[in-house]
């Protein structure tokens, strides 16, 4: 196993399940001393339980909170006085509902979760990130960045808005080699998905034909490639989104 993180300090965000979870511990293999963020704790200490390897500090913070993710980025630099690289990855789907239909609220919370997390997670990891001299970030978008899956609005905004947002800061970041860049995961076999494919297994069963390699994405799968990017391996790459779907968007 590569130890291309000894010795540094990742955030990974959603850290408490799925893909995020993944990332942790492979940081972690990795040599990292990983910060670990989500509002679930439990699945957090589940996340920390099974890594024997590396280092894992577990945190509950809400991502789409100022206050909290400003004191989580305090308690970082006081405890570790760096920050090398950051995966902003917490996420929620929300509702299925046409646009006419869709409840405000709903939409609102969707924006704040998954987009104003991202732009407070960058906010506040910049400055820390550019004290250390270099680093990457990493945000989570979707399929759904570049598709407009019906009944997704929310979703599909705020990940078409993350995408804008990597690129954004990717621009400003790039001088002082600070690689900002997104990943773009397909159909994921996380509790995000599983628990509604458990309640309706036709249509899991459909989507997972209608993917070119038959198969769903196993949340490993795409912390490789999170890790990849935050990696010095990546170096050169700048203001990407990587899209890990198993050809859904050839
Ligand atoms: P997951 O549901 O397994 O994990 C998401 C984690 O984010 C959960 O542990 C949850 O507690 C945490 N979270 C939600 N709101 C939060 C908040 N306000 N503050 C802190 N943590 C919060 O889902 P998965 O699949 O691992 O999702 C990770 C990312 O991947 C998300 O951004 C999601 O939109 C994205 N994604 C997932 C796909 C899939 O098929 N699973 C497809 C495309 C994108």
């Amino acid at each position: 196993m590569s130890a291309d993180f000894d010795g540094k300090v990742v955030l990974v965000t959603g850290a408490g399940s799925g893909i995020g979870r993944e990332a942790a511990r492979l940081f972690a293999e990795r040599g990292a001393h990983v910060f670990a963020a989500d509002l679930n704790l439990d699945g957090l200490e589940e996340t920390r339980d099974i890594s024997a390897a590396g280092k894992i500090e577990i945190f509950g913070v809400d991502v789409s909170s100022e206050e909290q993710v400003r004191a989580f980025l305090a308690r970082i630099e006081k405890d570790a006085g760096r920050l090398d690289a950051a995966f902003n990855n917490a996420g929620i789907t929300g509702g299925t509902y046409r646009i006419e239909d869709y409840p405000i609220e709903d939409f609102d919370r969707v924006l704040t979760v998954n987009l104003r997390s991202v732009f407070l997670g960058m906010k506040y990891e910049l400055p820390l990130i550019a004290k250390t001299g270099a680093g990457a970030i990493t945000n989570t978008a979707s399929v759904a960045a570049l598709t407009g899956p019906g009944g997704m609005s929310a979703y599909a905004a705020s990940k078409h808005g993350i995408h804008g947002l990597t690129r954004v800061v990717a621009m400003e970041n790039a001088s002082r080699n600070i690689r900002v860049n997104a990943l773009a995961p397909g159909w994921t076999e996380t509790p995000m998905v599983v628990s509604n494919s458990a309640q309706n297994p036709a249509f899991a069963d459909l989507a997972r034909k209608a993917i070119p390699a038959k198969r769903g994405g196993q949340p490993r799968e795409l912390a490789e490639v999170a890790v990849w990017l935050s990696s010095p391996a990546a170096s050169y790459v700048f203001g990407q989104m990587i899209v890990v779907d198993g050809g859904m968007t050839i």
